[in-house]
Parts: structure tokens; sequence; C-alpha cells
């Protein structure tokens, strides 16, 4: 009988306790150990903290090195920040260990162009260890990049890329809600981005960059405009979070590739309580065009949690290194018992 796969969970917020969730339900995998570093957290039983009214016999620790070297796992699922620098220090507790890492921070997703230094550090100490890194998710990760790279291998010429995204994040977990700004005035809203009290989707750029990357397309820069308020015209609101009329009900960002002086690769994400119609949509200018709609929008939260967990095998397999989407063979779900896509070390 072959062993599970071993995973340990590195933050336990919405995104790490919905992963935990649905790994509890999946066969040939387990988790093994649970850190995060809430003081609502620490000490208390995993099962309690992700809500499935069950002791799973698992304390969550603050000390990260201490919970890899005593459960060996095969994996961690890194769910903590959206920022390089802050993860580099708990990436690099990690990879120490010989261990792999799935994260969820979106300046990972595709860091060789906007972070370079940290980049390759971070490669070169995870090809010193021999495990793989991967930043991955709905977006960046898959939406607004790998599925537009799939996307233009039946072209022959490319003039322009246009991807949209747009959302009602009233459907979306209360961090994502709040990060959009949703329910600010407007001058909060401006005063707290100013401040980098809130982020707005990060990634952008990233995004970009491994479009750039993946067609061997030199860009004269990467423009990311300042996030714009979606003001609301009427009441709206989400389970958690209520929208007078004239606050902010979320944003609208935009980036752009620029070559040639044109904008050859457009980004625009739009996220709010309230979007009627939710869609994402990948225009291809070039020989032969293409026109894709995903309609309604892929959920990021469900999509999220897909796209880490279906990543395991795939990263498991992979050569030892910092990798992106694009360097990984096609994605795809790994929907039946885990073990059936893995090769572990020793078997
Ligand atoms: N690429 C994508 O498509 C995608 C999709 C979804 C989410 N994300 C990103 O994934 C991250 C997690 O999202 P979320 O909604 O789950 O956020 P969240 O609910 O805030 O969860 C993050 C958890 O990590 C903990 N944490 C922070 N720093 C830590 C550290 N140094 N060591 C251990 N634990 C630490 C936090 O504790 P405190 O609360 O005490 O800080 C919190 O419990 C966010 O950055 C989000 O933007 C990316």
């Amino acid at each position: 009988m072959r062993r599970n796969v071993r995973v340990m969970l590195y933050g336990v917020g919405v995104i790490g306790g919905l992963v935990a969730k649905f790994l509890l339900e999946k066969k040939g995998i387990e988790i093994v150990g649970a850190v995060d570093v809430a003081r609502d957290k620490v000490g208390m039983d995993l099962g309690d903290i992700i809500g499935v009214n069950k002791h799973l016999g698992m304390a969550i620790s603050d000390d990260a090195d201490s919970v890899l070297s005593r459960t060996k796992p095969d994996i961690v699922i890194h769910t903590t920040s959206s920022f390089l620098e802050k993860v580099v220090p708990q990436i690099e507790t990690i990879v120490k260990h010989g261990v792999n890492v799935v994260s969820t921070c979106e300046e990972l997703s595709y860091p060789y162009l906007s972070s370079p230094k940290l980049a390759r550090e971070l490669d070169e100490i995870a090809k010193k260890h021999d495990a793989t890194i991967l930043g991955t998710g709905i977006n960046p990760g898959f939406l607004m990049d790998t599925l537009v790279i799939a996307l233009t291998a039946p072209c022959e010429r490319i003039e322009q890329i246009k991807v949209a995204r747009v959302m009602n994040a009233a459907t979306r977990r209360v961090p994502f809600q709040k990060k959009i700004g949703a329910g600010l005035t407007v001058t909060e809203f401006k005063d707290k981005m100013r401040n980098k009290i809130i982020s707005g989707h990060v990634g952008l750029e990233q995004s970009i960059a491994m479009i750039a990357n993946a067609l061997a397309w030199e860009l004269e820069k990467i423009q990311v405009d300042p996030a714009e308020p979606v003001i609301a015209e009427k009441d709206v609101r989400s389970e958690a979070i209520s929208v007078i009329a004239g606050q902010v009900a979320g944003l609208r960002q935009c980036g752009f590739g620029i070559r040639n002086k044109k904008r050859a690769i457009s980004l625009e994400f739009e996220a709010y309580i309230g979007a009627k119609e939710e869609y994402d949509s990948i225009t291809i200018e070039g020989v032969p065009p293409i026109r894709e709609k995903i309609s309604p929008c892929i959920h990021g939260d469900i999509g999220t949690i897909a796209m880490i967990c279906n990543a395991i095998p795939k990263v498991i397999n992979a050569e030892a290194g910092l990798l992106t989407m694009k360097d990984l063979p096609i994605p795809s779900a790994a929907v039946e018992d885990m073990r059936k896509y893995v090769k572990l070390e020793g078997e």
C-alpha cells in the first residue's frame, strides 16, 4: 500500500482553512502539521479553527521550523501574504528542510522580472536543498496569465492581447472584500491605498511579465495604473459588508505591457460588490484572432483552492528550483486519489 502524500499548512487564514477542509475529504493525502502566527489560532486545534466540528488532534503552532522537523511533509501549502519580501524568510525556512512549497503569494507567481535578486536567491536555495517552489492561485496563477499563454498556442502571429476579469465581490471571502476597499468612503479608500493598508489586487505586473516571457517579447515597460474605486450607484451588500450608495463597492485596476510603444498586453481587473455581468475574457488580435469568454467568471476562492491542491503532484514531481506556472506541465485537476498523480521519494 502506498503511503499518503504529507502536507503541512503554513497560514491557516480563510484560504488555508478552505484548503484544509478540501484536503480532509480527499483520498491519498493527509495534513500532518499546521502553522500560523495569529494569536487567536496558536495552540488551538486545527479542526476548531477551520470549523469542521471535530477535533483533529493537531494544535496550530507558530514554530514552522520545529513542525517541519517533526512532521517531515512532502509539501507545504503556504498562504500567509501577497508580498515577496515578507514571505521569503518563510519560504527559505521550508526549503531548508528539503520540502516543496506551493504558495498563494501573488508576487511569487512570477518574480523573475519584478524582484530578480530575490527570485535568483530563492531558486538557488531551492536547488541546493532539492526542493521546488511555486507561486500560484486563480489570479495570478491561471486566469490572467497561464490560460492566456495556453490560448496563444494556435497563433502564428500576435499583435495584441487583452484580458478582462469582472466579478461580483459579494460572493468572495471577507479578506478579499476588505482588500478591494468595499464599504469605505472614497477618501478612506484613497488614504488606505496610499498608506498600503489595503492592497487591491496584487499580481498584474507578474501576470504581464509571465505572458511576455512565454512569448519572448521584450517589453519597454510594464505599467500598472493606480487602482480606481468603483462607486456604488445604490445600496449593495455581501453577507459581511454593507455598502451605501456613494461609497466604494470595490475597484478597477489596469496593467499594460508596452512593446513598440503600444499596449501589446492589457489586463483589466474589476471586482466590486453588485457587479451584474461577471466574466473572464481573453482576446488575442493575431493570426488567427481568438475570442474566449468564460461567463460567469470562475469563482476566485474555489478556483484558488483547486489550483493550489491540483498543483501538489506537479510540484512534487518537478525538478528543484523556483518554478512558475509556465514551467510546469499543462495544469489539470487531480480529482482522483492523490497518490495516482504523485511520484514520492523512495517509491
Ligand atoms: N494567487 C491567488 O489567486 C490568490 C487567491 C487567494 C488568496 N491569495 C493570497 O493568499 C493569501 C492568504 O489569503 P487569505 O484570504 O487566507 O488571508 P488571511 O485570511 O489573512 O490568512 C493569512 C493567515 O496567515 C497568517 N500569517 C501571517 N503572517 C504569518 C507568518 N509569518 N507565519 C505564519 N502565519 C502567518 C495570518 O495571521 P494574522 O491574521 O495574525 O496576520 C492569517 O492567519 C493573501 O495574501 C491573498 O492575497 C492569492
